[in-house]
């Protein structure tokens, strides 16, 4: 027997109807969120500037963060932006799949997504629910889908269709279930709109497999860099204040903190079963912690304690997006406060 929908009819299995009601709501210029193999997407036309302007709305995200199209193969590519030697290298080694592209956007194309810059940024997802959508959408003349995470701005993202009903139900007319995204962390984005390419937002794709498949060495953000919110230091927050702890000093801190009267819920590898602490075991392998941090940190949010200690993740390339949404979440929520 299947679930109950308990969400109206809002959320729809990913086959071939729902997938084709999205491609109409699309066209009809309303938004709808759809899975990626990174995070839940909410997108819209990206030619259709008040479908555009829609997906600001809901988000509640500010008009100076550009978005990004997604499209259905590198053929799109050519119609929004001025691919050079080094994005077709990019597209060659890792289209489709978790990567987003900072170009030069062409003069004719549509800007609404691009929140006043020159550059647009373009990404083609590998997920199959996603390439279906977009090439259906193509099929009938749309040239892109601008879709940021389909969360509200500036708190955790979306890895599940439950998670999407749960941030903007009420504000989106259609949820395709895809099911659980399998990277769980959002696109890596390099930039390669002006000199030197450089890595704007780590993600599944590291910045030494950018650097191997460009055959030159990749540069870091740097603070003059386009407006990324990824990039602003309180992103990815859940409401419960998080506080990142080294292994090492974790047993110390749970004491201290529950002399105070604390109640904590602890994310490590290893269980810290204190009295009056929730714990939840870590993975091991980064894959299994990307794939699970978005849902872990909303599991944890939920418990209504006073705060949540998260072990510090490993040195070393693979942590490093999960490094930076985790440093992002404690940033974000509020800090200590003891
Ligand atoms: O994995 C992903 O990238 C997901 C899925 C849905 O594709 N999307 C996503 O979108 O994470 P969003 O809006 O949450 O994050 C997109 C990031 C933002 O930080 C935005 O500022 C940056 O991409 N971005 C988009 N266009 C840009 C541009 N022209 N220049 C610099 N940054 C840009
Ligand atoms: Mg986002």
């Amino acid at each position: 027997m299947s679930e109950p929908d308990r969400s109206g009819g809002l959320v729809l299995p990913a086959d071939d109807e729902g997938i084709a009601r999205a491609i109409e709501a699309l066209r009809a210029g309303l938004p709808v969120a759809f899975p990626t193999e990174t995070v839940y997407g909410l997108g819209a036309d990206a030619a259709n500037a008040a479908a555009v302007a829609a997906i600001y709305r809901i988000k509640r995200r500010p008009r100076d963060h550009p978005l990004i199209v997604h499209v259905a193969d590198a053929d799109a590519l050519g119609f929004w932006a001025e691919a050079g030697r080094r994005a077709r290298s990019l597209v060659e080694a890792f289209w489709p799949g978790p990567l987003t592209l900072i170009l030069s956007r062409r003069a004719q194309a549509p800007a609404h997504a691009c929140a006043g810059q020159p550059t647009i940024g373009l990404r083609c997802p590998s997920h199959p629910v996603a390439k279906s959508l977009l090439s259906g959408f193509a099929a009938g003349g749309g040239q892109g889908v601008a879709a940021p995470s389909a969360n509200r701005f500036g708190k955790v993202s979306p890895t599940r269709a439950e998670h999407v009903l749960a941030d903007l139900d009420g504000d989106v007319s259609l949820i395709l279930d895809g099911g659980d995204a399998e990277i769980g962390l959002e696109s890596t984005i390099v930039d390669l709109s002006a000199g030197r390419p450089r890595l704007l937002r780590p993600g599944a794709i590291t910045g030494s497999a950018l650097a191997e498949a460009l055959g030159e060495p990749i540069g870091g953000a740097e603070p003059a860099a386009p407006r990324v919110p990824g990039s602003l230091a309180a992103h990815y927050a859940p409401g419960t204040p998080v506080e990142l702890v080294d292994a090492s000093q974790l047993a110390d801190r749970i004491a201290d903190l529950r002399r105070l009267g604390r109640r904590l819920a602890v994310w490590s590898r290893e269980p810290q079963l204190a009295g009056g602490v929730e714990w939840l075991a870590a993975p091991a392998d980064p894959r299994d912690y990307g794939r699970m941090l978005y849902d872990g940190l909303r599991r944890l949010d939920r418990l209504g304690v006073d705060r949540l200690l998260i072990e510090t993740v490993p040195a070393g390339e693979a942590w490093d997006a999960i490094r930076d949404r985790l440093g992002r979440a404690a940033t974000g929520s509020g800090g200590r406060g003891d």
